[in-house]
């Protein structure tokens, strides 16, 4: 199967302030995006997984900027564009939910009202107030005749995560960035939001960027996934293959760390230590400090990207690699 690509990033890193010095939080990651797929990002917090999110429509904090590197979309390097040329490409083409929905919706406007002008914006101009009521059951709001008139403060966490949503589907994205959209939510609610998620992808032109520290969110939904630790990608291939056969020490201890994979709601915990903080990031591999199985070589430089040797392709697509020296491979 030959897969078409919608998001190519290359070579990307982005640098934050911390106490007058720009030190890089992410480091020189690649990675597509397929036409069609959902590709999951994993990783402990503080791994950069949503700077990495918020570099793509340009939307990153104050305090960090992208250093290097390129992110293609739809062949177009959005990168080289400023705010007035990434404006319409944001709530249309590219939607995010972001991890923290209370910010980022108006406080002045009703969640309802905030729908029915998004949908307005995008061309549907009758029966918005039932439209409205209607996209919100589907996001299992309860009583959506009521919360219509809801302000955001007025809403729990996983409401907001809902209704913005809700304001990220309305446009039909080519891309739908999702930073930890079940995060807040309990289990019934999330699988409503995860199968509204990978709904996006039916069509096969639509694709979606899934972060989430919970495997089985990603095991559930994702075709493909990248796995970060301290900036880099360590891991990536196709969920099946990185979770039945790990081809790096973290990913291997990751999914250690969850006694039953299945069991829904897990969130990672249980690899002894902490990620260094940017500042205190060894040399080599980012993770030679907690690795059991570290050797020299581990402090000496990042290894390079390997295939992993179990499987290199499958039907889904995509390569299964790693970039850790107790994996040997082909290099790629
Ligand atoms: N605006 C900022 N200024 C300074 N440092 C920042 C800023 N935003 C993020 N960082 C730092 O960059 C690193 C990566 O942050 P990021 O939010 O991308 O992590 P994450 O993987 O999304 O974590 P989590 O799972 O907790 O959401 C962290 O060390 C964080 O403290
Ligand atoms: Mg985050």
């Amino acid at each position: 199967m030959t897969m078409e690509t919608l998001l190519d990033i290359r070579n990307l890193s982005i640098g934050v302030n911390i106490e007058g010095s720009w030190l890089p939080a992410v480091l020189d990651i690649s990675f597509t995006v397929y036409k069609g797929e959902v590709l999951g990002i994993v990783g402990e917090s503080g791994c950069g997984k949503s700077l990495t999110a918020l570099s793509i429509p340009g939307l990153l904090p104050r305090g960090a900027r992208r250093q290097n590197g390129a992110i293609y979309f739809e062949g177009r390097d959005l990168a080289g564009l400023d705010e007035e040329e990434l404006r319409p490409l944001r709530g249309s083409k590219i939607s995010m939910v972001f991890q923290e929905p209370l910010p980022s919706l108006n406080p002045l406007m009703s969640a309802g009202r905030q729908i029915a002008e998004t949908l307005e914006l995008h061309g549907e101009k009758d029966n918005n107030r039932e439209k409205v009521i209607a996209l919100m059951g589907r996001l299992g709001l309860p009583e959506p005749e009521k919360l219509i008139n809801a302000y955001p403060h007025q809403l729990s966490g996983g409401m907001c995560q809902r209704v913005m949503l809700a304001l990220a589907l309305i446009s039909g994205p080519r891309l739908l960035i999702a930073d930890e959209p079940t995060t807040a939510l309990d289990q019934n609610t999330g699988e409503q939001i995860l199968s509204l998620i990978s709904g996006v992808t039916r069509e096969g032109t639509s694709s979606a960027l899934l972060i989430s520290h919970d495997l089985s969110v990603i095991q559930s939904v994702c075709s493909r996934v990248l796995v970060m630790y301290s900036g880099r990608i360590v891991e990536e291939g196709p969920v099946e293959a990185v979770f039945s056969r790990p081809a790096h020490e973290y990913t291997r201890l990751l999914l250690g760390a969850i006694p039953d994979r299945k069991r829904k709601g897990q969130r990672l915990a249980g690899i002894p230590g902490r990620v260094p903080s940017i500042a205190e990031r060894p040399a080599g591999c980012p993770f030679n400090k907690r690795c059991p199985s570290a050797q020299d070589l581990c402090s000496v430089a990042f290894p390079a990207k390997r295939r992993a040797k179990a499987l290199s392709e499958d039907a889904q697509g995509g390569e299964h690699s790693s970039r850790c020296v107790l994996y040997p491979g082909e290099e790629v």
